[in-house]
């Protein structure tokens, strides 16, 4: 359609119609699942309204969504069709590492090429959008949410958030197998006070908008189609309501022109935050501030119509939006083709097919980090191996958010290492049940939690503690389980369940030569376990193909390039910790731990235990002192920062030689170190490589006390290594 005929189609539509156009339900009201009675009709659902609602949230399936479809457009009296939308996070079917995972690839591009075939099965499979990617930057690992992000840092952040759009969205949403991306949660969903999840936001202005904004700005920029709200408050006033934020910020500041999503009942929470009396002013408050779509809630179609016609609302608030949301629809090409790639045979021919599941095992390997390697990796030899823990036979290795994925599709441990032919070779055997006796945890579509008893615990113990005395090596499997991480998944104590403990405890008393591979969403506590293993290998939740992928760095077939996209912290009092902290007027000086004026613990190191950007490999890699070409440089010009980079082990590796900037003063304090860039080199044993970076004036830009993006004159230091840890620095100096 034409805009002019998109814009007659919006004149035509009596005000019922479009005020439904903002509204957003579950399919279940359209398959027959649910009907707008008894609860469903309290939250404010009429058939009426349902049967002219503008999307669907949370169906999938090319042959339903195409009948949901058809029938719906039958009926509707100009004919539009539903959007249909969902979480389609770490892939569809084909599930890749979470994204916190992808964010230690330090690989946008893979990131990219992950998100396009999610999107690619998501579409056939008759999905129009995906509320993804999820931008938010994160500090504290208390948050079960971290799983969904790819982490503390702004920079890198901004590149996945890029890269994520555009693998979904490709060059044109018209195109075959790409869907619309939402970039959540605007604004600041990553910083709730304690870890809590929903809780208060509480931020300086200036933070915000230089560390929390513009990994959204990112994905605005690379062209997301939609932005989804926010649940906490940001300045006293929560973000589905705050017109500030959503008018000032999103839509003028950053040039946001796309649909606007509240999140899951969101415009209701807006009631129980306090800030509006009841529904009639929760509608008012999020229209306001240009919420265009509700989901999951009656009040926009409850409240709208009559509120224009009180003159409370301007039928013209109503259009801007309708109209956002017609839009969208025309650039999916949904009126030419409302069922757009939904294929039943493309289904059976795309989802989970090879090269879905080759891309996921090499994002999955691209993704563990090596933390520690007392030269026990890689595995040469595996006859007299015992593998041990919950995760041998576990195929629950996708993260909270896929719940598309099925198990039955991924292999397990003991599957991926018995296909290698290593079965014959080694003892298996479980250790400890995954949860605590007791503990039982809710997800979307499952529960999980068996009940075992004292009994079978400690046989399970003794078995696994035999099986490591009489083993040369221990491959101990061990972490969180896929649901203590991700929404609503806060945790105080960020450590391995205890029953895993005990059994990392007593394997590790009866062998010395213990690697543990470490499943989590969430950076841990594991200061005790990487005391007793002689290595630690890092694999988050990785994913369909996560097992094979484990299998192929144990075996050294490739060699571990991972880095931390947060800092794992020394304990959880630390927390949240991050490299790019702010300078502090009594910073702590290494060696100096007797200065007792000083910001720092008593009991404790301020470093994390393992920092930011750290990840070890089966080599050993030489970065040089830093070059600079110029000691001065002028706004115009750029500097560049040369360094040697020397693998000076014994195998081929590749490193990520990371460029942090420190701005020595300025009119608003700076952060230590900050990362501004990274470049991969492989190199052959001896090897060395010569890397340039060039620094440009826009690395020295930050918002100045002029609430401005600009850069300051005066001295910078440049740091240029493995991690953020680096102390290998230059300076030099900007001049007016
Ligand atoms: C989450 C969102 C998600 C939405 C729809 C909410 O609870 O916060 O991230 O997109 O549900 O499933």
């Amino acid at each position: 359609m034409t805009d002019k005929e998109l814009q007659e189609l919006l004149k035509k539509m009596s005000l019922k119609e479009k005020v439904n156009q903002m509204l957003q339900v579950t399919g279940g009201f359209f398959d027959g699942h649910q009907v707008a009675m008894g609860p469903m009709k309290e939250k404010g659902f009429s058939d009426e309204n349902v049967a002219l609602a503008g999307s669907v949230i949370g169906s999938m399936g090319a042959e339903k969504l195409k009948k949901i479809q058809k029938e719906y457009m039958e009926n509707h009296p100009h004919k539009i069709p539903l959007l249909f939308m969902m979480d389609v996070i770490n892939g569809f079917k084909t599930i890749f590492p979470i994204p916190l995972a992808q964010g230690a690839t330090f690989e946008p591009e893979l990131s990219e090429r992950c998100a396009a075939a999610a999107a690619k099965e998501a579409s056939v499979s008759g999905l129009h959008v995906t509320f993804a990617p999820m931008v938010d930057l994160v500090r504290d690992a208390r948050w079960g949410r971290v799983m969904e992000s790819t982490g503390e840092d702004p920079y890198l952040n901004c590149l996945f958030s890029e890269a994520m759009v555009k693998g979904f969205q490709g060059e044109d949403l018209k195109e075959p197998y790409h869907v619309a991306a939402c970039v959540k949660h605007f604004a600041g969903y990553g910083a709730p006070t304690a870890g809590r999840d929903y809780n208060t936001v509480e931020l300086s202005k200036h933070t915000l908008k230089e560390f929390y904004l513009p990994s959204y700005k990112a994905g605005i920029d690379a062209g997301a189609a939609m932005v989804m709200t926010s649940f906490n408050t940001i300045e006293g006033i929560p973000a589905t309501g705050n017109k500030w934020l959503m008018r000032d910020v999103l839509r003028d500041e950053m040039g946001f022109d796309g649909v606007l999503i509240s999140d899951w009942a969101a415009i209701e929470e807006i009631i129980y935050h306090g800030y509006c009396a009841d529904r009639k002013e929760a509608a008012v408050r999020a229209a306001k501030a240009g919420v265009d779509i509700d989901m999951m809630t009656g009040i926009y179609s409850e409240n709208m119509c009559s509120l224009v016609e009180e003159g409370v609302i301007s039928e013209s608030l109503i259009d801007e939006s309708v109209y956002r949301i017609l839009e969208l629809k025309n650039k999916l090409g949904l009126f030419e083709n409302p069922y757009k790639d939904a294929d039943e045979e493309k289904e059976k021919e795309l989802i989970l097919c090879q090269e879905h599941r080759n891309l996921a095992r090499e994002a999955a390997r691209k993704s563990f980090v090596l933390l520690k390697n007392d030269s026990v990796l890689p595995l040469k030899k595996w006859k007299n191996t015992a593998v041990i823990g919950p995760y041998v036979d576990n195929r629950n290795l996708m993260g909270a958010w896929s719940f598309i994925g099925e198990t039955k599709d991924t292999a397990t441990l003991r599957e991926a290492m018995t296909e290698r032919g290593f079965a014959q070779e080694v003892t298996f055997c479980q250790g400890s049940p995954i949860l605590d006796p007791g503990m039982k945890l809710e997800g979307f579509t499952e529960t999980q939690g068996q009940e075992v008893s004292q009994e079978e615990c400690e046989k399970m113990l003794q078995e696994a503690v035999k099986a490591a005395k009489d083993a040369e090596t221990v491959i101990l499997a061990v972490g969180e389980d896929r649901l203590q991480s991700g929404e609503a998944t806060s945790n105080a104590n960020i450590q391995i369940p205890a029953i895993q403990m005990e059994l990392v405890r007593r394997v590790s008393q009866v062998n010395d030569k213990v690697i543990v591979v470490l499943f989590s969403g969430r950076p841990l506590d594991i200061r005790e376990i990487s005391e007793k293993a002689q290595a630690v290998l890092q694999v988050w939740m990785p994913g369909t193909e996560g097992a094979r992928a484990i299998v192929d760095v144990l075996t050294g077939e490739y060699n571990p390039t991972g880095k931390l996209p947060m800092s794992f912290p020394y304990c959880v009092g630390q927390v949240p910790v991050h490299y790019n902290e702010y300078s502090t007027g009594r910073p702590h000086v290494p060696g100096k731990d007797k200065d007792r004026f000083r910001s720092k613990y008593l009991d404790i190191p301020n470093a994390p235990l393992y920092p930011f950007g750290f990840g070890l490999s089966y080599t050993r890699f030489a970065v040089s002192p830093i070059e600079l070409s110029h000691e001065t440089m002028n706004k115009n010009e750029t500097i560049q920062a040369v360094v040697k980079v020397k693998n000076v082990g014994e195998v081929k590796g590749t490193e990520t030689v990371q460029l942090y900037i420190h701005d020595v003063a300025a009119s608003v304090v700076r952060p230590v170190k900050e990362l501004k860039n990274f470049c991969k080199v492989t190199l052959e044993p001896g090897e060395e490589q010569t890397v340039t970076f060039m620094i440009t004036e826009k690395d020295l830009q930050f918002l100045t006390e002029n609430d401005r993006w600009e850069s300051e004159p005066g001295e910078f230091e440049v740091f240029v290594g493995t991690d953020s840890s680096v102390v290998n620095c230059a300076k030099f100096v900007l001049v007016k």
